[in-house]
């Protein structure tokens, strides 16, 4: 069983735009564990690195500005292939491309403003995780399902 820790991030706008609620309530229902879970700024060193493999593309200067605009709410998901289900529960980086049901796709319509960030993969995962949270922050308790499965 692959049990795994994902990041995620709700930006700015979803913040902005009260949705903070209603997109978290997705990861619960879908039946993954949140295990870290805060509201912080972010400074322009941390933004430049998180999006530094995006650097030098026509929307850096832009998305970097935007990440620091105001707060945000960064997490940590953790579940059996968790990383590969946030992302599709977040949907495409486009929101024409992303699917109706999607977080995305259901309540955004610029691509710049995308209301969310997942990690893509489980380097990025740890990256990003290591990033935003201290050992400290990040919570270790059973779910009862997990004991059926014998999954932690
Ligand atoms: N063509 C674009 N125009 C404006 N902003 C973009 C564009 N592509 C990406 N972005 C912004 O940069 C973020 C990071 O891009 P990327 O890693 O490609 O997408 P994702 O967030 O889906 O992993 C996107 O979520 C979006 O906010
Ligand atoms: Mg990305």
């Amino acid at each position: 069983m692959c049990i795994e820790e994902t990041f995620i991030m709700i930006k700015p706008d979803g913040i902005q735009r009260g949705l903070l609620g209603k997109i978290i309530s997705r990861f619960e229902e879908k039946g993954l564990k949140l295990i870290a879970l805060k509201m912080m700024d972010i400074d322009e060193n941390l933004a430049k690195e998180h999006y530094s493999e995006h650097i030098g593309k026509p929307f850096y200067e832009r998305l970097i500005e935007f990440i620091t605009s105001g707060p945000v709410v960064a997490g940590v998901l953790k579940g059996e292939k968790a990383i590969n289900i946030v992302r599709k529960l977040v949907g495409a980086t486009s929101p024409d491309n992303a699917e109706p049901g999607t977080i995305r796709g259901d309540f955004t319509i610029n691509t710049a403003f995308n209301i969310i960030h997942a990690s893509d993969s489980s380097g990025t995962a740890k990256k990003e995780i290591d990033l935003f949270f201290q050992k400290n922050e990040i919570f270790t308790y059973d779910l009862a399902l997990e004991q059926w499965l014998g999954s932690k």
